[in-house]
């Protein structure tokens, strides 16, 4: 996946029709915010306003609290801040699961309101049907198997799929079932590196692995866990390239001092002092 110039000079924002097998592994991080979304737009080939932002910006311990209208004001702080990496938005728990009119009216609310270019959504062969009936009206769908965040309650918490061979066969009929019903690209959560291998090798579409497998035909990870903003645990799948929380907890720390020993503000911080 590499990015095109228009001619004009400017990057064009990259789409579904970037997401290929065979390529360089595709890269892909969640973003929520404008900020980071500024920042992480030319490094990666796709953001992913994940429904972890739940967990992550709201602090709720699962993404079932999550609504359409928080995606729409996520989803489009990212799609304002960035310009060059495709943008896809998450269907939260309890917009698509009752019916596949009422998933293509989330994701079409989603797409139009964000100018995000596909929506995701968990499930396996039991989304088949919804999958069809989406990518066959023009929302492009990411599908999503193994662990499902979503169906933390059901699946007796957040449990890594794909141990023994009932288990590892179904996550892979998920995954063909889903491929089958026109997703353009499929992300594999927390799953036996073989089993998610095998998907890899099995699908005719990309896998976005984490905590899957480096076969995978790309990689996507939480933006906080990459940047070390989470302190109290790191799961196993991800690695930190930057330490943030220390320098966050110092930097308030410090300003903190300043302002209660009133060395700040300073004079060059005010209008008009001498
Ligand atoms: O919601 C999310 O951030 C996700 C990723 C973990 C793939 O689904």
């Amino acid at each position: 996946m590499s990015a095109q110039s228009t001619g004009s000079g400017r990057v064009k924002r990259r789409g579904i029709g970037d997401f290929v097998k065979g390529g360089l592994p595709i890269v892909g991080l969640t973003a929520y915010t404008a900020p980071i979304a500024r920042l992480l737009d030319e490094h990666v080939d796709f953001m992913l306003v994940g429904d972890s932002l739940g967990m992550v910006v709201y602090g709720f311990d699962s993404t079932l609290p999550v609504t359409v209208d928080m995606m729409i004001a996520h989803g489009g702080a990212v799609m304002r801040s960035s310009s060059q990496a495709m943008v896809v938005v998450d269907l939260p728990f309890g917009a698509y699961q009752e019916s596949a009119h009422q998933a293509f009216r989330n994701a079409a609310r989603i797409m139009a309101e964000t100018g995000c270019a596909a929506v995701k959504l968990e499930g396996g062969a039991e989304m088949a049907e919804t999958v069809q009936f989406l990518t066959r009206r023009g929302v492009p769908v990411m599908g999503h198997v193994g662990l499902m965040p979503q169906s933390v309650n059901t699946a007796g918490g957040f449990r890594v799929q794909g141990r023994g061979r009932e288990q590892a066969e179904r996550v892979m009929a998920d995954a063909v079932a889903i491929a089958e019903a026109g997703a353009f690209s499929i992300v594999i959560e927390g799953t036996l590196e073989p089993v998610a291998r095998a998907i890899t090798e099995r699908v005719p579409v990309p896998t976005i692995g984490i905590g899957a497998s480096p076969a995978c035909d790309g990689q996507i990870l939480v933006i906080d866990d990459l940047l070390g903003i989470f302190t109290e645990f790191t799961p196993r799948f991800v690695k930190r390239y930057a330490e943030l929380a220390p320098l966050i907890a110092a930097a308030a720390e410090a300003y903190a001092a300043d302002v209660r020993a009133r060395r700040f503000p300073g004079n060059e911080h005010c209008f008009g002092a001498g």
